[in-house]
């Protein structure tokens, strides 16, 4: 298994670009299910996660073909509405086929994804959906049968206890637009993701009103046609290099954004009076170290449009860096704070009461042998190895490669040195343990 091997203490310079976004192009991707006419994507991100999301659509018996590294297009003249387990567990997001296959095919057999790192991720609100619509649910030996032959429009209410759900709108919505009548959803994530997807819909002929808003009302339409889109950028990967900047950056010019997606961050970074210049036009923001001068600051993590989840961690690893205690609260999962004990490994300074890490920043972490629980945990890691004295060595890195294309490349280019290795080429064997 490959390690990541960063040498702390360097100084970031030049342009970073942004990729597409992963969260968007998931549910985007499945969307194409919809109709049997050929669909075509631009600023499709090069990633783990959109090569699986390929390999299950190829296997329900559609054509992906690579128009080239960032373009994909999608037909699925035939399909076979069944997800098997092999491929489901591999990735959360699959449960995103189920909107398209019961609106296209009126049925769906998916296996539920399992367990998650981040704690239990029911999936109840979308099957309360899907009820409402008409469907029948029937869980058998971890599938669950949908059947869709009812499908009608309806109203759903999709707030939960943490808010709405993402997949879970993409999942109404994409079998609402192909069911009968009128769908009202209420309390609809207002993601950018969501936002979209159903900009995509719409390019397909869907008739949807109230797009980026929490009340969305959907036409039913008969046919869908095929459609070209292009994925906006990923906000949580501009947030990440943005934050890259703050760490260590000179004048670190990252582009291909919306900053409006990264409102609630690029506000809270503004209290803290960190040292970074918005381009709101063109799509450009610079930043700059502001260790030492960034005040420490209080986040809590929400639904869009408040501070993102997907944030949080690298958010924290900021801020064990920035002298004075910060309190970050975590109101989107029950476990997003694995992160936490690395962190420490590396001199961090955190303590966790319930949903929030209090953070007693310092100037100074040193590198160490840490392990990457989840791909933000990566991230997160990741900053502080940048930031660090020496060298450090982040275990499982494979789950970076889940959400940020040509991690390496992109991080070379504006001066890092780092290097994959392999774990058991490692000059030093006092590697983290992997069991209790
Ligand atoms: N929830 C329920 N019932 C449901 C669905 C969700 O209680 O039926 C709860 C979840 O347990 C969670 C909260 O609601 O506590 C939010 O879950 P949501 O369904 O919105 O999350 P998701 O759609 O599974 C997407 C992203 C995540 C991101 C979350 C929140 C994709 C593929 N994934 O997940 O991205 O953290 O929204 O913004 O879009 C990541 O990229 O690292 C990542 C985990």
């Amino acid at each position: 298994m490959k390690v990541l091997h960063v040498q702390g203490g360097a100084t970031l310079r030049g342009t970073i670009r942004v990729s597409g976004s992963k969260n968007a192009a998931l549910p985007i991707l499945a969307a194409a299910l919809l109709t049997d006419k050929a669909c075509t994507f631009h600023n499709v991100p090069a990633l783990s996660d959109v090569r699986f999301m390929c390999e299950i659509l190829k296997s329900l018996g559609t054509e992906v073909s690579h128009l080239g590294p960032n373009s994909i297009r999608i037909q699925a003249k035939t399909l076979v509405p069944h997800a098997p387990y092999e491929l489901v567990r591999k990735m959360r997001a699959s449960v995103c086929l189920m909107g398209p296959l019961l609106g296209r095919m009126r049925s769906c057999i998916i296996s539920l994804p399992g367990g998650c790192v981040l704690g239990p991720r029911p999936i109840d609100l979308h099957l309360k959906g899907f009820s409402k619509l008409g469907c029948t649910l029937e869980m058998k030996n971890g599938y669950l049968h949908l059947d869709a032959s009812h499908l009608q429009g309806a109203n759903i209410f999709l707030g939960g206890r943490q808010g709405s759900t993402v997949t879970g709108t993409a999942n109404i919505l994409t079998a609402a637009v192909l069911a009968p009548g009128i769908t009202r959803i209420e309390c609809a994530a207002c993601e950018p993701e969501v936002t979209d997807l159903c900009h995509m819909l719409v390019k397909m002929g869907a008739k949807i009103e109230g797009i980026g808003s929490p009340s969305l009302v959907v036409e039913g339409v008969s046919t869908l046609h095929g459609c070209e889109h292009t994925i906006i950028p990923d906000r949580i990967e501009a947030g990440t290099f943005l934050i890259a900047g703050l760490l260590a950056g000179d004048q670190l010019r990252i582009e291909n954004l919306n900053p409006l997606h990264l409102h609630a961050v690029l506000d809270k970074l503004e209290e803290g009076k960190a040292c970074f210049e918005v381009d709101y036009a063109k799509g450009i923001i610079v930043a700059s170290n502001s260790r030492g001068s960034i005040r420490p600051l209080e986040i809590v993590t929400l639904p869009y449009p408040g501070f993102p989840t997907d944030l949080q961690a690298q958010m924290a690893t900021l801020m064990a860096f920035t002298p004075g205690m910060s309190l970050i609260t975590e109101r989107i999962y029950n476990n997003r704070f694995m992160y936490v004990p690395e962190l420490q490994r590396m001199g961090a300074n955190i303590a966790l009461e319930g949903a929030t890490a209090i953070v007693n920043g310092q100037v100074k972490l040193s590198g160490a042998h840490v392990m990457a629980s989840d791909l933000r945990a990566s991230a997160s890691l990741f900053l502080a190895a940048l930031a660090s004295e020496g060298e450090t060595f982040i275990h499982r890195i494979y789950h970076l490669d889940r959400g940020y294309e040509d991690f390496d490349k992109k991080l070379e280019a504006v001066g890092v040195t780092l290097k994959r290795v392999e774990a058991d080429h490692l000059p030093d064997s006092s590697l983290p343990s992997e069991t209790a």
